[in-house]
């Protein structure tokens, strides 16, 4: 974490949604974490890691469930004031919860409660019915970052965890969701478990800067779930990658993560998936 004089005390550089723009436009990489409470939000902000990512993935490492979809707004709200209060550096993205955005007037007065909790962009899962959505919070001054590929919050409709975009239609649909999610206002697009190749179309296709998980190494930024580096996953995505095994203390591994990204050494093709 940098700090910076003003009037005379020390504050924290703040990461801001145009910073990242300046990233992806110099080609540098930046990277995300999920943190759900205010000691590991800190950890993670004093490392300099660019972003945290308050998941509903919290249904299932912080609560237990099999899934994400009994998260609720107010468990988002607690969680998302929990990690404001450790994050002075690092943007706070936010993910709303299953079923609180089916329709703008809905997402708007769900997306404007974790705003005012300390949200600075929130974070929606779906496809090409979620555009008339993310134009209504981009007007209303709630930025927006739009995630495609495998959407845990439809597991039921997929039928599982699966690698999306594998056959060309369904590639192309992510592809053209992704376009017009930036053309609508979105300021980043996530992909999760989709093919590398698809990933590095999507990331020179679009101007705003994509992060990824299980996306592999073309993407301008990586994601992973807190407990993934710290080794507390009973079956690990492939995606995955325990840095607490290569460090000795937690600070350490998050460290690691952060370098690894910015310098390219992680994702490896073994976290990645082909078409
Ligand atoms: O909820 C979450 O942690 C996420 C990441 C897996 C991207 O959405």
């Amino acid at each position: 974490m940098t700090d910076q004089t003003f009037y005379g005390s020390k504050v924290a550089v703040k990461t801001t949604l145009p910073k990242l723009q300046k990233l992806k436009n110099k080609k540098l990489k930046f990277s995300v974490l999920t943190a759900y409470d205010f000691s590991l939000a800190k950890a993670i902000d004093q490392a300099g890691i660019e972003v945290i990512l308050v998941g509903d993935s919290l249904g299932m490492t912080i609560q237990g469930h099999k899934s994400t979809l009994p998260v609720t707004i107010n468990d988002m709200i607690y969680h998302t004031k929990a990690v404001l209060a450790g994050a002075k550096s690092a943007l706070i993205m936010v993910d709303m919860p299953f079923a609180t955005y089916s329709t703008p007037t809905d997402a708007l007065t769900n997306a404007a409660q974790l705003m005012r909790a300390g949200g600075e962009i929130v974070k929606l899962e779906g496809k090409q019915w979620l555009m008339p959505i993310i134009e209504k919070l981009c007007q209303q001054g709630i930025p927006v970052c739009a995630h495609f590929g495998l959407t845990p919050q439809f597991v039921n409709q997929l039928g599982g965890y699966k690698i999306q975009g594998r056959d060309d239609s369904s590639a192309q649909e992510i592809l053209r969701n992704a376009i017009s999610a930036e053309k609508l206002g979105a300021k980043l697009i996530l992909l999760e478990c989709v093919p590398t190749e698809l990933a590095q179309t999507i990331t020179e296709a679009v101007s705003i800067p994509v992060i990824g998980i299980g996306a592999g190494k073309h993407t301008d930024a990586q994601v992973l779930v807190i407990q993934d580096i710290l080794g507390l996953t009973h079956k690990p995505a492939r995606f995955a990658k325990n840095y607490l095994a290569q460090t000795n203390s937690i600070q350490a591994a998050i460290q690691m993560f952060g370098d690894e990204v910015k310098n390219g050494d992680y994702p490896k093709a073994e976290h990645s998936f082909e078409s």
